[in-house]
């Protein structure tokens, strides 16, 4: 494999190609000794054939963070982060791939091979329009430090001109074409202006005119410090009241957040605030929070996520309070917890946004308010209890329907458990009748299969597994012990009468490398494991890890009972599914013909199964 790669130089600002192939990544990583390397970010102690520490990816107070040399991958039990030396270079550094083998190659002494020819002619145009942005920016700005009017419509919005060279701030000037004649004295051509979108084509054929005129200048920077777009706002109340670049080959609105090159550089990461505009984020910043992005006028997308994720341990939604930012705000939250954030969502009751609601109150109010941020659960039945009058029977209904939907959503028991309790509570229903709300009818089958905790709800974590998980993670050990104990389950058992997620996964590795070998190792299971997407590897290191008691007289005896545990909880839940579907089928008045033959199917199968439970009971009882 051979690819390109545009690598910033820093120090000189300017652009060079280099060649990375496989090769040169072995070569880098033989190199770089992965805890060398994370001894440089994370102090390390040796712990067994491992060194721990504590997680820079994560708050934590004892450490999860396990390195290994032999193996050159570290892994986080906390937070689940885990890879090779070069993936950790990406995280914390926050490079991409390409860039944090350049970084390890210069810190090893390796050079890389450069390549200057045809292929770089696509970096050097990028190069030029971030070039020519960055000379409207300044132009920009030297035309604010000169303007009455738009320097005093920004002290009116209280702006200190820290802030404004914080933020690159500047102002159009008045006039069709004053940074096109600008940016030609400079010499750049018609062509190169126009594909950063500064200018337009007049509609008469022949010239140009500038596209932002009259208007206060936001300059977008990426978390490189290069200009990559430009958002403009009116003076007076004129429409539109903001004007942003156009999507262009340096400016793509869905992969970047406004304010991010300064968080990136000033924010210790704890937490990161986004808002609806421009001018929360600067409002934030001049009163010291060094922690707010804007979406730039788009609805969130996940690549935003993304980076929220990365540059704050604590995401806070804080949108305009109007019906659009509460639109936003409930996207943004589904965005967000696809990417397994628990986003806390900021509530400013009676002010449109940030920068308004700092008009009238302190930072200390805004930080108050930060402190008593709302999960999303509490969030909607905030929503639901304004849409809803619950002082009245009907609203309340309808009120606790939909929050029941949401409950319903909700991956830990735990957190059902506790909502239902307080909606219970609340509205001065019955805890039962919300129960049935949320779970249906056979609220039992509902409640077992959702009983992994998922590791993200860190405040209601301790649960204890069910005797159904327990029967299948001591079956696990078991024929990670012994090939022999693993031929005779599976002769019992298939893959399917495994409920749990994390446990199926398991098992079809145990299988594989039993296919492979005699001798399980159980750092290579613990090693495949890592590669699966979306495991919780807190529980896999129970499952793997946790010795497990045994006497070899009476391993038969135990091999059979959690078998059975197993087979009768599998036949239980069909046997569930069935009945529901029985009752379904009864209260059809007059079934046609197909319907009452599988009216019969279903009593028949039913009947089997009952005989099939009864039988593995009755062997039990002996
Ligand atoms: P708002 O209308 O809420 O503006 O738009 P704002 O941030 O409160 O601005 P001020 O306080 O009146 O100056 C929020 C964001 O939506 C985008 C901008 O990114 C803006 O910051 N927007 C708004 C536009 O792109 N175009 C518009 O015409 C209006
Ligand atoms: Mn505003």
């Amino acid at each position: 494999m051979t690819v390109k790669i545009g690598m910033v130089s820093e120090i000189q600002g300017d652009y060079m190609t280099f060649y990375i192939n496989d090769e040169t990544i072995e070569k880098v990583k033989d190199a770089s000794d992965i805890v060398d390397i994370i001894s440089e970010y994370v102090p390390l102690k040796k712990s067994g054939s491992n060194f721990v520490g504590l997680c820079p990816f994560h708050h934590e107070k004892t450490p999860s963070f396990t390195v290994s040399q032999t193996k050159e991958f570290f892994h986080c039990f906390g937070c689940g982060e885990g890879g090779d030396v070069i993936t950790f270079i990406m995280k914390r550094e926050n490079l991409s791939f390409y860039e944090a083998v350049k970084f390890l190659a210069d810190k090893a002494g390796i050079p890389l091979e450069e390549r200057k020819s045809i292929d770089n002619k696509y970096i050097e145009e990028k190069n030029k329009g971030y070039e020519i942005n960055r000379v409207a920016a300044r132009f920009f700005y030297s035309n604010l430090t000169k303007n009455k009017a738009a320097l005093e419509y920004l002290y009116r919005r209280k702006i200190s001109s820290r802030v404004i060279k914080q933020f690159g701030l500047g102002y159009a000037l008045d006039n069709w074409s004053a940074l096109y004649n600008y940016l030609k004295s400079k010499g750049y051509k018609d062509e190169e202006i126009l594909k950063v979108g500064l200018i337009g084509k007049r509609s008469t054929g022949d010239g140009y005119y500038d596209i932002f005129r009259n208007r206060i200048i936001f300059p977008i920077i990426d978390i490189r410090g290069r200009v990559i777009g430009f958002g403009g706002r009116v003076l007076v109340d004129s429409m539109p009241k903001y004007l942003n670049s156009q999507e262009t080959y340096i400016f793509s609105k869905g992969n970047n957040l406004y304010g991010l090159n300064l968080v990136s550089k000033l924010s210790d990461r704890k937490r990161i605030i986004i808002v609806e505009g421009y001018m929360d984020v600067i409002s934030l910043f001049n009163h010291g929070i060094n922690y707010a992005v804007a979406s730039l006028g788009t609805a969130l997308t996940e690549q935003q996520g993304k980076l929220l994720k990365r540059y704050g341990q604590n995401v806070y939604i804080c949108y305009d309070t109007d019906k659009a930012g509460i639109k936003a705000t409930l996207k943004a939250i589904e965005i967000l917890r696809k990417l397994d954030i628990e986003p806390k969502i900021v509530i400013l009751d009676g002010y449109k946004d940030p920068d308004d609601f700092l008009k009238e109150n302190s930072i200390e109010d805004f930080e108050s308010k930060l402190k008593s941020a709302y999960n999303h659960v509490d969030y909607k039945i905030f929503l639901y209890k304004n849409k809803y009058n619950v002082n009245e029977t009907e609203g309340k209904i309808g009120f606790t329907k939909e929050i029941a939907k949401v409950i319903r959503g909700l991956k830990s028991p735990i957190e059902k458990d506790v909502y239902i309790d307080k909606i219970s509570r609340e509205m001065n229903i019955s805890k039962e009748a919300i129960e049935k709300e949320v779970f249906g009818n056979n609220n039992r089958v509902f409640k077992q299969q959702n009983t992994v905790v998922r590791k993200n709800i860190s405040p209601l974590k301790v649960s204890l597994p069910t005797a159904n998980l327990r029967a299948e993670m001591d079956l696990l050990r078991l024929m990670i012990f012994n090939k022999e104990y693993h031929d005779k389950v599976m002769q019992e058992l298939s893959l399917d009468d495994f409920e749990n997620f994390e446990c199926k996964e398991v098992l079809k590795i145990i299988s594989d490398l039993y296919i492979e070998d005699e001798i399980l190792d159980e750092d290579i299971l613990f090693e495949r494991a890592m590669d699966i997407p979306n495991l919780d590897m807190e529980l896999i290191e129970k499952i793997i890890r946790k010795p497990i008691n045994f006497l070899p007289e009476t391993v038969e005896q135990m091999i059979k009972d959690l078998v059975t545990t197993l087979k009768t909880n599998r036949l239980e839940k069909e046997r569930d599914r069935i009945k529901e579907k029985i009752e379904e089928m009864e209260k059809i008045q007059n079934k046609d013909p197909l319907q009452e033959k599988e009216f019969l199917q279903l009593c028949v199968e039913l009947t089997n199964l009952n005989k099939e439970l009864n039988l593995i009971r009755h062997e039990e009882g002996r």
